[in-house]
């Protein structure tokens, strides 16, 4: 494994799920998932972190090759999300004098995971609070809702590592990563070298979908981050990150402020018959035509419904094209648009195409749902399609094109 020294007394000891279908029992990982925990070899020796309960017997086992028949001594639990804390038990059992250090906010959720009661057992550190290992001292940073509230952040002031709990963590089990560290769409903006172009992409997904709503608490964590001297930074899933940090925290510091990240539109339909789809891949036509603009259009129905929320962030503007259905709105499209008012979406330009036969009502009722949103600007015209695209709704198209543009 690539990281198995991250620096000499640091290893990495997490585990790949490639058996996964469903990351939160929602998220595609065509690639799976990694559960990283990584070990600190000093005087005294901490975990960080455990992984699913999926995967602890291998997990245990490179915690035992790491340990080299050593006792470790304290168990740094960051987060207790299942996919983190689904071996603390096991772990916590099977070494009796092992301390586990976590934020107070953490000590009900052991309550509530674990049968078996470890109170005794756990020492509660606060924000800035530290613990010297010998040669390594751990600096605790409090990240609560990043993304649940008993998240802290830890800084070893030795090696100038951020073990960053959720934060920065990617879809993508790291064999695959190691297989072909760019097999992901590559990302113009991405520095070169380190694989940097593979990660924004599913990093962008994974933030929008899981951490996406808590944008103020990244500011805050990102804020506290940049006191410090970070080398590297070693998340909970995804890739150690080495080199070029400057270019993933700001990212992370323009998706948490809901800034878009590129200049470009977005094109989410769905589509009954075919006409709305129609009319949608027209208009991304005339666009293409008049400018070289990116334009990236998604069938909300049939692809990836959080990648439509991963673009829907990504750019500054957004077309939304849905049929009427029922008297509102066609289901799905009310499904995306939820998706986007619980990730909080905001300061965005968005225009809409609806379709009806004889009521077209779906227009009225996205507008109402987007304007409720924070800072979004409604691009004119509505373009209204009337059962089909005819030589009425191109001139309609083009006209909101030119809007858009
Ligand atoms: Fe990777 Fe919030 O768990």
């Amino acid at each position: 494994m690539k990281y198995d020294s991250i620096v000499p007394d640091v290893k990495y000891i997490g585990v790949d799920d490639l058996d996964i279908d469903l990351f939160e029992g929602q998220y595609e990982v065509p690639l799976g998932i990694s559960y990283n925990s990584y070990l600190i070899l000093d005087e005294k020796i901490a975990i960080m972190d455990t992984v699913d309960a999926t995967k602890t017997a291998e997990w245990e086992k490179n915690l035992e090759e790491a340990l080299g028949g050593k006792t470790p001594d304290y168990l740094i639990v960051q987060h207790l999300e299942p996919d983190h804390g689904g071996s603390v038990q096991f772990i916590l059992e099977k070494y009796p004098n092992m301390i586990a250090i976590c934020s107070q906010k953490a000590v009900a959720m052991f309550k509530r995971y674990f049968e078996a009661d470890f109170s005794a057992r756990i020492q509660v550190v606060k924000e800035g609070e530290t613990l010297s290992l010998g040669q390594h001292t751990l600096q605790f940073l409090m990240a609560p809702m990043i993304h649940w509230p008993e998240v802290m952040m830890t800084y070893d002031q030795k090696s100038k590592i951020l073990f960053s709990a959720d934060g920065f963590g990617k879809f993508g089990a790291l064999c695959k990563e190691e297989e072909d560290p760019e097999h992901e769409q590559s990302d113009q903006n991405a520095p070169s070298g380190e694989g940097h172009s593979g990660w924004a992409c599913e990093a962008r997904r994974y933030y929008f979908n899981i951490v996406g709503k808590y944008g103020a608490m990244v500011q805050n964590l990102l804020k506290k981050a940049a006191t410090l001297d970070i080398q590297q930074i070693c998340p909970l899933h995804g890739p150690v990150l080495s080199e070029d940090l400057g270019y993933y925290i700001g990212l992370y510091d323009t998706w948490s402020k809901y800034e878009p990240e590129s200049q470009g539109i977005f094109i989410a339909y769905c589509s009954l018959h075919g006409n709305t789809a129609k009319a949608a891949h027209a208009l991304a036509d005339i666009l293409k035509e008049k400018s070289d603009v990116k334009v990236s259009i998604a069938d909300i129905a049939r692809d990836d419904m959080h990648e439509c929320v991963e673009d829907a962030f990504r750019y500054d503007r957004m077309v939304l094209c849905a049929p009427t259905y029922d008297g509102g709105i066609m289901p799905i499209m009310e499904d995306f648009i939820n998706h986007l008012r619980i990730k909080t979406y905001q300061n965005r330009k968005v225009a809409f195409v609806e379709n009806g036969t004889w009521a077209p009502a779906a227009g009225k009722k996205m507008r109402e749902q987007m304007e409720a949103m924070k800072n979004i600007t409604i691009v004119e015209p509505m373009v209204t399609i009337e059962s089909t695209v005819k030589a009425k709704t191109i001139e309609d198209l083009t006209v909101l094109a030119e809007a858009l543009l």
